[in-house]
């Protein structure tokens, strides 16, 4: 029988997964279980209904916080359902993808999340992030010059640097666009009074990048105690942008800062490519490129990047 392979990316906010067409479908990382049996309620995208509005008896769990693993029962659970929806049995290859930089403890981890699935531990192959952007990315790996990616995610921002195939530097930075969220939640609290929900103030942020107009939204009119909907201006959003693409462009230069001096110097010609959900925030890319001096462009594959990658991998292990 043909060898079946399968690639998992397991965000803080969503899952990225390759299924055993090689179709990627995406989950949000979230789990609902009823507290008193723990039996498992719903999951991914699902479950994602129940964000900040979980009934009594109910608990939402987010098993992957700040990019790593946070609750390793609950992730078990999750994987386990996801290979019972997209049919990842037996004889099935699995290629994860986890952080460039992980400690053995976590790599151990890494390891068992599937164990409550057909899947054998021996099929479980552990793929760094950073090279599977690489390879979804297109970047010419081969080449001994260093280049950069990063990885902006909803709660974290992976930036490694690579040569010659391989990492050789790299730091993960417990902040993603997810921020942008809080922030704008704040914001709206404070000029109109209102309170919305992380699914408002997201919707707010993805608007805002795609169109920059003022918007509607739906919350709580926190004087008189009602539900409102309302339209508000929402200009103040291009300021928190810029402020968060500023602690980006910081981010990168503490990394720089400390590399050897050649590979710095690659960087001027080879660049940073982006990647991860946050590389669709508009201007990101241009901002960064005046305050480092070096190009940096939108790697165009965002927050699939390194599921494509793996994707790339597991059709040549197909045709191998
Ligand atoms: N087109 C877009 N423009 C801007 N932001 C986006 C876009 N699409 C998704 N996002 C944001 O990107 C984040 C999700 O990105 P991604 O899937 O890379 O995160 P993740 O991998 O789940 O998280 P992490 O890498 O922190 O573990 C969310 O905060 C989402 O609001
Ligand atoms: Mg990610």
């Amino acid at each position: 029988m043909r060898e079946r392979y399968a690639g998992f990316d397991f965000g803080s906010y969503e899952t990225k997964i390759c299924g055993r067409n090689q179709e990627i479908f995406h989950e949000k990382t979230m789990l609902v279980i009823e507290e008193e049996s723990g039996r498992p309620v719903c999951f991914g995208n699902q479950a994602y209904e129940y964000y900040e509005k979980s009934p009594e008896g109910y608990q939402l769990i987010l098993p992957v916080q700040e990019g790593k693993i946070y609750d390793l029962s609950a992730l078990k659970i999750f994987a386990a359902l996801l290979a019972q929806q997209y049919r990842i049995g037996r004889k099935t290859n699995v290629y994860l993808a986890v952080p460039g930089q992980i400690s053995q403890i976590e790599q151990r981890a890494y390891e068992e999340i599937f164990q409550e699935t057909k899947v054998k531990k021996e099929h479980v192959m552990l793929s760094r992030r950073p090279l599977a952007e690489a390879a979804g990315a297109g970047l010419p790996m081969k080449e001994p010059y260093a280049r950069a990616i990063a990885d902006i995610g909803s709660q974290t921002m992976e930036i490694s640097v690579l040569a010659s195939e391989g990492i050789i530097a790299g730091r993960m930075f417990g902040m993603g666009s997810r921020w942008l969220d809080d922030m704008i939640a704040l914001q709206v609290k404070k000029r109109s009074q209102i309170q919305i929900g992380g699914r408002s103030s997201e919707r707010l942020k993805l608007e805002w990048a795609k169109e920059k107009k003022m918007q509607l939204i739906k919350g709580l009119d926190l004087a008189a105690g009602l539900p409102i909907e309302a339209r508000i201006q929402v200009s103040w959003i291009g300021e928190l942008f810029e402020e968060f693409f500023g602690m980006v462009a910081d981010s990168i230069k503490e990394l720089i800062e400390k590399l050897p001096a050649a590979a710095a110097a690659d960087l001027i010609e080879h660049g940073i490519c982006l990647t991860g959900g946050g590389a669709g925030l508009s201007g990101i890319a241009a901002y960064l490129e005046k305050e480092l001096l070096i190009p940096v462009w939108n790697g165009g594959t965002e927050r699939d990047t390194a599921i494509l990658g793996i994707r790339q991998w597991i059709t040549k292990d197909r045709e191998n």
